[in-house]
């Protein structure tokens, strides 16, 4: 069986009240786009300089920030003064977190121009194993799932779920923390993306991931869910209200997570920085949750202090109070406490 205890330990520091996980594991390609939009060429260094601008923001990993999700090459990677990055991150009290996915493929068969199926279990278990020992106490994997009239398919979803699954057990045989993330795409072109029609997709999505966590035997004290809220999709003309937002998707994940998942901790999914801290706040305002709920953001907690970086070495600080800010008004949204005003007064 699993160290249960130790992963349980774990499991509880990433959901801590009040704080949450800063996702900053963008694969190269992803990182690369990020850097586009400022204007920044993305190299091993600027990479660096960023990620390093992040984890010396102390006010933010001390109070706010439970533990970051790195690539593999951060994980590896040295400040510029010759310390890991990952010590940096622990002198802050933040756990050190790894991507192990390899990406979201098209999933062979009838759908493959629309549904994609993620990959990495090959030698993941060795893979594990040296990231442990880089300091990794807890790891990512994510599913993605797209919506249309017909879709997903009951095969898209088994076989994500059955990955996912897989993923999770490896983890925890080497004494790690899976984020489970079964991300339902709020993106995409599809005019019938009602919330409703996200609300139905999300809870088979759920029910399934849970189902088979379950046939693998992973303990659920020693995980965190990483889902998408229940959301109209962007291209929508019906769009959902805040409140509906928080209603429907307690409504869901109480339908479908059990109540021995210590944490559920959001992705961001396209929301802008405000509606994803006001939707988590108005999520925990309902209240008598079973679990802790926060949030596991990387576009929502970054996207601030990208642009207010630049890549310019003389704009380190604004890009951190812009980090730090976001980092706050999510620490307050996850504990039922975030304000508009707050962000006015920032
Ligand atoms: P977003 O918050 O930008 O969706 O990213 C979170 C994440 O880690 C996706 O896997």
């Amino acid at each position: 069986m699993f160290m249960t205890e130790e992963l349980a330990k774990i499991a509880q520091a990433m959901v801590a009240p009040g704080k949450g996980i800063l996702a900053a594991d963008e694969s190269s390609g992803t990182i690369k786009k990020r850097f586009d939009s400022i204007g920044v060429t993305s190299t091993e260094d600027s990479r660096r300089d960023y990620r390093e601008m992040l984890f010396r923001a102390d006010d933010a990993m001390q109070n706010y920030v439970s533990g970051v999700i790195l690539y593999d090459e951060t994980i590896r990677q040295k400040a510029k003064d010759g310390t890991t990055l990952v010590d940096v991150m622990k002198a802050a009290g933040s756990i050190p977190g790894i991507k192990v996915d390899t990406g979201a493929k098209a999933l062979a068969g009838r759908n493959a121009s629309i549904e994609a199926v993620t990959e990495g279990l090959d030698g993941l278990r060795e893979r594990l194993a040296e990231y442990h020992q880089l300091g990794a106490r807890f790891a990512k994997w994510r599913a993605v799932i797209t919506i249309t009239d017909s879709l997903p398919s009951w095969n898209c979803v088994k076989a994500n779920a059955h990955a996912l699954a897989r993923y999770a057990a490896l983890c925890q045989e080497a004494g790690i923390v899976p984020i489970v993330e079964p991300e339902v795409l709020m993106d995409g072109a599809h005019a019938g993306h009602t919330i409703e029609r996200c609300y139905e997709v999300t809870e088979w999505t759920q029910r399934v991931v849970f189902q088979e966590l379950y046939d693998a035997g992973v303990a659920l004290e020693g995980m965190v869910l990483k889902p998408n809220m229940v959301i109209a999709g962007q291209k929508c003309a019906k769009q959902a209200s805040p409140e509906q937002v928080a209603e429907l998707t307690v409504k869901c994940l109480k339908s479908t997570v059990p109540s021995a998942v210590p944490g559920i901790a959001f992705l961001s999914g396209g929301q802008s920085d405000e509606q994803a801290t006001q939707n988590l706040s108005l999520i925990n305002e309902i209240g008598d949750l079973p679990w802790k709920v926060t949030f596991s953001y990387g576009r929502a907690l970054q996207a601030a202090a990208l642009k207010a970086w630049g890549g310019k070495a003389e704009n380190v600080a604004a890009g951190q109070s812009a980090f730090t800010h976001r980092a706050k008004m999510n620490s307050l949204a996850a504990l039922g406490q975030w304000k508009q005003n707050l962000e006015k007064a920032a």
